[in-house]
């Protein structure tokens, strides 16, 4: 597996929480990694399987550290999303609708620089709403509203979260396009698999992929997770598609503003603000921002990683008949019955 083939110039660059070794991991978490039944994985080195779901050492940790001292606010936002459901779209569109007053969205970059620049002219998405899994920034200074994110199922989530009345925007994606995403990105994050042939790797995550067995995982768990408590508490969570977002984006833009408290008034609908907001948040438009052509995260992985093709469907480009039936087959199965079609 790839644990055993990574060489030593190769852990420079892998994201220190795709690792396994015990750096850094509080005693606590050591002992309850112990009792846990655990897999070596294509993208992660090692799984662990807490709760249900499929997480590293350290997001193992880093989810012990936030269930512990997390506080919710009434007024948090919440983003949710299973790993490349469009988290980074997700969080540039809300920012720009919350920030819409100070940074006017203007989609040209000369009127932009002269108004007030929006600070992911600068910075990425992942780093402006950060993940608190991952990273756990004193949160307790921020500004309210907090837009805050975080890819943990529903179940792990920290009580505080649960029990206030904060709100959640939950995104999933067709389950298959999902997968083909999560398979580039790991492609990207991992150079010690690159060496080995494609095709193989294509399936041994696939097959574990269809198991459950992936980081987060499994994918159908955490978005009918979200998708049970939002029809119980619709008030809370708003569950949404990444395609009905390609789909109908204004639609879907104005009730994320109403969710979230940031309608747009008759003026603003009347107007351009809209059509800009999605305009300067549209693939096109991050993905060629310097920041995210030539930046990277604090953990140094690229920004780039983040805009692959942007589009539905791209599965179909490196899935095979039989694969493409499996997966229809599961989500069927999974999800079909509750009523989620993708
Ligand atoms: P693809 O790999 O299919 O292209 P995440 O942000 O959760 O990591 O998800 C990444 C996926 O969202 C990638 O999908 C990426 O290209 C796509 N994406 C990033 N920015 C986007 C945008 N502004 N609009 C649509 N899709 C976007």
């Amino acid at each position: 597996m790839a644990a055993e083939n990574t060489k030593p110039s190769d852990l420079d660059i892998i994201p220190k929480y795709l690792l396994a070794d015990d750096e850094g991991l509080s005693q606590e978490c050591l002992d309850l990694i112990a009792t846990l039944p655990s897999e070596p994985d294509w993208f992660a080195t090692r799984l662990y399987q807490c709760q249900g779901f499929w997480h590293t050492k350290r997001l193992t940790q880093g989810i012990l550290n936030f269930q512990s001292h997390f506080e919710a606010r009434d007024s948090d936002i919440f983003l949710v999303t299973f790993p490349k459901c469009g988290t980074t779209w997700l969080k540039a569109l809300t920012s720009t609708l919350l920030n819409r007053k100070i940074h006017y969205p203007n989609p040209n970059p000369d009127l932009t620089r002269i108004i007030s620049p929006h600070p992911l002219f600068t910075v990425n998405p992942q780093v402006l709403v950060p993940l608190l899994e991952f990273i756990q920034p004193a949160v307790s200074s921020f500004p309210s509203p907090r837009l805050l994110a975080t890819h943990l199922p529903y179940v792990s989530l920290p009580e505080s979260l649960k029990q206030s009345r904060c709100k959640i925007i939950y995104m999933c994606r067709n389950p298959k396009d999902a997968f083909v995403s999560l398979w580039h990105f790991g492609n990207k994050l991992r150079p010690d698999h690159n060496t080995r042939d494609q095709s193989n790797k294509i399936d041994d995550a696939f097959e574990k992929f269809c198991r459950g067995v992936s980081i987060f995982g499994p994918l159908w768990d955490h978005v009918l997770g979200y998708y049970k408590e939002s029809v119980e508490r619709p008030e809370k969570i708003m569950f949404l598609k990444y395609e009905q977002l390609k789909d109908e984006p204004v639609k879907i833009l104005k009730k994320l503003a109403e969710f979230i408290g940031c309608g747009f008034s008759k003026e603003e609908e009347d107007g351009d603000v809209i059509s800009d907001i999605l305009k300067l948040r549209s693939f096109e438009t991050l993905s060629n921002l310097e920041v995210n052509k030539k930046g990277k995260l604090p953990s140094g992985v690229e920004n780039k990683v983040f805009f692959r093709r942007g589009e539905v469907g791209d599965s179909k480009n490196f899935l095979t008949a039989d694969m493409i039936q499996r997966l229809n087959a599961i989500t069927q199965e999974k999800l079909g019955k509750h009523g989620l079609k993708f």
